[in-house]
């Protein structure tokens, strides 16, 4: 074969091989800088979207961060704030993107100042397409120039989403933002919100801190067709995908609805208990200038939040299911396990785990802390159970005595 013809042949299978390569390699920027090591646990804090979606404002804003302080929700754990969608407006002449200067007339700068004024830390939220979900602008091909801006503003953490992307490669969008989040001077969390539509769990845990598994949440115990994903959909999503989180690297299956009116107080008991076996970013979505009492003592339940803040970072698993009742099963630093009995009937259920259920000796005592109760039994054998509500849970934390 003539030379010439040889090396056109030669690039043809070249380009062939590039192109059928996933995530098109040649579009992948390399990530010089390591990943900060910013959500060693998951994130917690409070994101706009659930509750006020485009209703965004810096009043609201302020008004979160304050209650988020004053309520205890900080003294909890709870630390981000974070505007969703529809800040944004436009860019200038310069490319840079612009608050709503309507609703945000001071300036971004000056909200970021206001919330890190009150000892918590602010996010954002983008879109790696060319318009956000809700249709402002977005990131693609200003990524560099963006996270200049966040750096400049005072982000600490960005929300970054997969609408109006066309063709582009999951992979390779969201490691260019990783790298100019990296290469922006300042320390952000990248929270990666692509619905778990190009397996993001293989990628993620290089590119960013956490990222989204389904598409978005509603607020209602099962999927309905006119609203999406109920929180028991959701959660069964999740099932298939256990044992991948790890500390700086979190499956994220939406935000929190707790509080915000479409289920009852058990079954948000079930949502946020389901959710800290999962390791789930504990991102509420309600209001928490108008927290009822039970809202409060939820979001704020110290040996729950304990339990998805732990140091282990593993992610629970199902490990027993028949017919409505469930049981999931979390290991824990230092050999100790959380375990949620869950029941999804109608009646109220008897139910019970077994030590052999969590690879335990049958023979092992243990003490057994009821996380929503904070009864305690001290030397239990072999299994532990009890009665669990409809739609509720019993969970517990096991510390086996040695
Ligand atoms: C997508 C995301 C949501 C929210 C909206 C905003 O649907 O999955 O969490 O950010 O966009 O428009």
């Amino acid at each position: 074969m003539h030379p010439l013809i040889q090396s056109a042949a030669h690039m043809l299978a070249l380009l062939g091989a590039l192109a059928a390569l996933p995530g098109h390699a040649h579009e992948t920027l390399k990530l010089d800088a390591p990943k900060p090591n910013l959500a060693p646990t998951p994130p917690m804090g409070w994101n706009s979207w659930n509750k006020f979606a485009c209703n965004v404002s810096e009043q609201l804003i302020r008004q979160q961060a304050d209650a988020m302080a004053a309520s205890g929700m900080k003294d909890a754990g709870y630390q981000y704030i974070v505007i969703d969608d529809c800040w944004q407006k436009s860019r200038d002449a310069d490319g840079n993107i612009q608050a709503d200067p309507e609703r945000f007339p001071s300036g971004i700068k000056a909200l970021a100042d206001y919330v890190h004024g009150k000892g918590l830390k602010f996010g954002l939220y983008s879109d790696a397409g060319s318009l956000t979900c809700a249709g402002r602008p977005g990131s693609a091909g200003r990524e560099f120039q963006d996270a200049r801006q966040y750096a400049k503003w005072g982000v600490d953490f960005l929300k970054y989403d997969w609408c109006h992307t066309g063709t582009r490669n999951a992979e390779a969008a969201y490691t260019i933002m990783a790298k100019a989040l990296r290469e922006s001077g300042r320390d952000i969390v990248l929270s990666i919100c692509e619905w778990g539509t190009d397996h993001p769990e293989r990628w993620g845990p290089t590119v960013g801190h956490l990222w989204r598994t389904t598409y978005d949440i509603y607020d209602g115990w099962k999927s309905t067709k006119d609203r999406g994903n109920g929180m028991t959909n959701i959660l069964d999503m999740q099932a298939e995908r256990g044992g991948r989180s790890a500390p700086n690297a979190w499956n994220d299956p939406d935000m929190l609805e707790v509080g915000n009116g479409g289920m009852t107080t058990t079954e948000y008991e079930s949502h946020f208990s389901l959710w800290a076996m999962l390791a789930a970013p504990l991102i509420a979505g309600n209001d928490l200038s108008k927290m009822d009492a039970d809202t409060l003592r939820i979001l704020t339940n110290k040996d729950v939040i304990a339990v998805d803040q732990d140091a282990l970072g593993q992610q629970g698993r199902r490990v027993w299911r028949q017919g409505d009742l469930e049981i999931w099963a979390r290991p824990l630093k230092g050999g100790e396990f959380a375990v949620v009995l869950f029941n999804r009937g109608e009646a109220p259920a008897e139910m019970k785990v077994g030590w052999d259920q969590l690879d335990l000796p049958a023979g092992l005592k243990a003490d057994v802390r009821d996380l929503w109760t904070q009864k305690v039994s001290k030397q239990v054998r072999g299994s532990y159970g009890g009665t669990v509500a409809p739609h509720g849970v019993v969970m517990v934390r096991i510390t086996p005595v040695l």
